[in-house]
């Protein structure tokens, strides 16, 4: 989420619970909010032939230095996939690729194997059902952590800038019912009412996926979740990804082998801006040329 996001959001958040407070006395259900409810089920991505993502032979430079050269990568539906790498190997700017922050300069896109996602918006593509964790938290500090989650549904629709929408904006039963179930996924039940400025760093890591959650997302990005978490929250985070395999799909891009370790099928290694190498983690870190570029040349 991007400042100028949190700017608004925080504006509509209180445009919000002045609305709720206006609203005190009329019916909970049907109307406009049923509406909305419809509006935020995003369509069904073609997974027909195995492969939730897909990239091959993408390419991108800056000022004539090769980030990601050449890069070839698929996943399954549902799977977890673990990306490794030395820093500059490209981690962080396949990803950028993939959510349409960064076009490449060839190569091909694909979410499931109909949607080019070369040809749709930054905007678009969070809408199509690609959810991205940065490694630096951005939830709303100074709001409880059940709003969080609240305004993460209402950003989906790109509509950051529709008032009418920001004022009429309430939960379905749906939404409730699910914001509850990821509250509780996330470990934060009890923390529902606190703000989330109040929340030690790896709670606000994990109420920051849940905000992406709240989205449904099809596919989730994670750039270094662990990253500053004590041992006990990386292993929450651990269970925590592991819950979510199966229901999404999610790539990982992790610097402590541990964590990978805990919740790795395949790991991709990236070097260069193209796969080293691929398998268990035990096969890679076997893989002479890994050992070789984890050693450095
Ligand atoms: N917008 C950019 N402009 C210029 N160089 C960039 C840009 N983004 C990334 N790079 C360069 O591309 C390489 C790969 O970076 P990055 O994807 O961040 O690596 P990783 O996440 O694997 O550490 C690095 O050498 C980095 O300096
Ligand atoms: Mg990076």
């Amino acid at each position: 989420m991007t400042p100028e996001l949190m700017e608004e959001g925080a504006q509509r958040i209180a445009a919000y619970q002045a609305a709720q407070a206006a609203r005190v006395g009329q019916t909970e259900s049907g109307g406009r909010a049923a509406g909305i409810g419809r509006i935020l089920k995003s369509g069904e991505v073609d997974v027909t032939h195995g492969r939730i993502l897909y990239l091959d032979d993408v390419s991108v430079s800056f000022d004539g230095f090769k980030a990601i050269n050449k890069l070839s990568l698929d996943i399954a539906p549902g799977e977890l996939r673990c990306i490794i790498g030395p820093n500059g190997a490209g981690k962080t700017t396949m990803m950028d690729i993939i959510t349409g922050k960064t076009r490449p300069d060839t190569g091909t896109v694909f979410f499931g194997s109909t949607i080019d996602l070369l040809r749709y918006s930054e905007a678009e593509i969070a809408q199509l059902g690609i959810g991205r964790k940065f490694q630096k938290p951005t939830v709303f500090e100074q709001l409880s952590v059940f709003e969080n989650l609240e305004l993460a549904l209402h950003t989906r629709q790109g509509r950051e800038r529709d008032v009418w929408a920001s004022m009429t904006f309430r939960l379905n039963d749906e939404q409730s019912d699910r914001l509850l179930e990821i509250l509780h996924t996330i470990h934060l039940s009890d923390s529902a009412t606190k703000l989330a400025g109040n929340l030690s760093h790896g709670q606000k890591q994990w109420l920051e996926i849940g905000m992406l959650l709240m989205q449904d997302p099809k596919l989730l990005l994670l750039d270094e979740p662990v990253a500053g978490m004590t041992d006990e929250e990386t292993e929450r985070t651990a269970e925590l990804f592991l819950t979510l395999k199966g229901k999404h799909s999610l790539m990982v891009v992790e610097h402590d082998m541990g964590f990978i370790r805990r919740i790795s099928d395949i790991v991709t290694v990236l070097c260069d801006g193209a796969v080293l190498a691929q398998g268990t983690l035990d096969q890679v870190q076997n893989d002479e040329r890994v050992i070789e570029v984890y050693l450095g040349r």
